[in-house]
């Protein structure tokens, strides 16, 4: 049996073709639903595996490797693909013990084709868009979505067409939308007001919705998950931690977990850690009332990426929370600039909203909730490069309310070899101290 659309809520089904982002009966958000028997038939990690450095399109991408999970039906000829994924899980003492766990990787999805994880969903989402037929694709973007669109338009011979907020768009992310072609539009209005937008124009104009409301996109995402455990060699980790916006990855990755437990694939469930900027944090404070109640919230943070106040995926993201037994945390822009600083000091890097990983995991250990001997996972979901502003600002110590506790600044020195003598210490510097520092002046 083919693949279909589902509500996730009232359970209709729909063709996989008909072009719609929420159920007509109930308005619940819809899954990308796959056959079951089929999948077991058809799937195994033996297969996965032997396309493990294949050349052959397109199994030499991280999201296609695993097609039959992703999109089992597709002609090939239609994949839109880079390719993207394959990006590397680093193992991190020194953060480990920063962070009280013995063992910590950190999967970087900044190592994607256009610097982000978004390039995942955006092959699924494109790839979907070019069976329907679609001549123009857009989204509602805090940045990183609007490069991916871009990106993935320009390949596929599409218009694309992104919305964002004329302030705040960190600069590599606005530049690459701007050079790959991409129609920008700048509006006086966030992220929410803007993905509200995106719906209206979409459906009045006949353009295709690439926002994570986009149950293709999902389907994209979920390979993050199954290329981690793979990488793992199928050993579930304890934890996955990762930042939260539009809880499109959260929703995204409980969907693969489900599904690979289901097929047999994996033998456990890890949990799922979502943080959130302490500012922009809807889905903790849904979670800090059981579920019971959940209030969009006016954002606000360093870490633009995830500036959302009105997440479109939380139903999603709750359903992900009970699958998984997941929790939730936030974490100040202090901490998450911290935390940020300490994983660019690796000399692996990433963007604002993906170190809230590192800093949310910290917490939760100290609060008990992760365990020293927990093996955990977490997420970088940007490249460094996509918010310079950021980093330098930190380090020049510019940012109003933070205090760089791990600051490395620029020497400016007279053109002589005793100034440089002067600024060097006699032993060279190997690594940074990762001993957070009692306070912070
Ligand atoms: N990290 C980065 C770097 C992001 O760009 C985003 C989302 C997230 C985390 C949050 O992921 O939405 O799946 O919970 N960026 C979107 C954008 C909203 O428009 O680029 P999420």
């Amino acid at each position: 049996m083919a693949s279909y659309l589902q509500c996730m809520d009232c359970g209709r089904q729909y063709p996989i073709d008909s072009i719609i982002y929420g159920c007509e009966t109930c308005g619940g958000l819809l899954d990308v639903a796959h056959d079951m028997d089929t999948l077991r038939a058809t799937t195994s990690r033996a297969l996965f595996d032997s396309r493990l450095g294949t050349l052959d399109k397109p199994y030499n991408s991280g999201v296609w490797r695993y097609k039959e999970l992703i999109y089992p039906d597709i002609a090939p000829e239609l994949i839109a693909s880079r390719p993207e994924g394959n990006t590397n899980l680093y193992e991190t003492p020194s953060l480990a013990a920063w962070a009280g766990v013995d063992t910590l990787y950190l999967k970087h999805e900044g190592e994607n084709p256009t610097g982000s994880f978004k390039d995942r969903g955006m092959t699924g989402g494109v790839t979907h868009a070019r069976r329907l037929g679609m001549k123009r694709v857009a989204c509602a973007s805090t940045g990183n979505t609007s490069a991916s669109l871009a990106s993935y338009a320009a390949l596929a011979g599409m218009e694309g067409i992104v919305l964002f907020q004329n302030k705040g768009v960190a600069l590599g992310k606005l530049s690459q939308a701007l050079a790959y072609g991409a129609t920008c539009i700048a509006i006086d209005a966030d992220f929410d007001r803007n993905l509200e937008l995106v719906r209206e124009m979409s459906a009045s104009l006949g353009i295709y919705v690439l926002n994570s409301v986009n149950p293709f996109r999902l389907e994209g995402q979920k390979s993050i998950m199954i290329e981690t455990i793979q990488q793992l060699r199928w050993q579930v980790p304890d934890w996955i931690v990762c930042p939260g916006g539009n809880l499109g990855n959260t929703s995204a990755f409980g969907k693969a977990l489900h599904e690979l437990y289901e097929l047999g694939l994996i033998d456990r469930m890890p949990r799922l850690a979502v943080i959130q900027a302490e500012g922009a944090n809807p889905l903790y404070r849904a979670y800090k009332t059981g579920f019971t109640r959940f209030e969009p919230v006016h954002a606000r943070t360093i870490a633009t990426a995830i500036k959302i106040g009105n997440p479109v995926s939380y139903p999603r993201a709750v359903r992900t929370l009970k699958w998984t037994n997941g929790v939730v945390e936030e974490v100040t822009d202090q901490e998450i600039m911290d935390a940020k600083a300490l994983i660019d000091a690796l000399g692996i890097g990433c963007e604002p909203a993906s170190a809230c990983s590192l800093a949310g995991l910290r917490k939760l250990v100290d609060q008990g909730v992760i365990g020293k001997g927990d093996t955990v996972v977490a997420l970088l979901t940007g490249h460094l490069l996509k918010d310079p502003d950021a980093t330098i600002n930190y380090h020049a110590d510019r940012i109003e309310d933070i205090h760089p506790a791990y600051r490395n600044r620029i020497h400016e020195v007279q053109p002589t070899l005793e100034a440089l003598a002067a600024v060097l210490s006699p032993d060279p510097i190997v690594q940074v101290s990762t001993a957070y520092p009692e306070a912070v002046e």
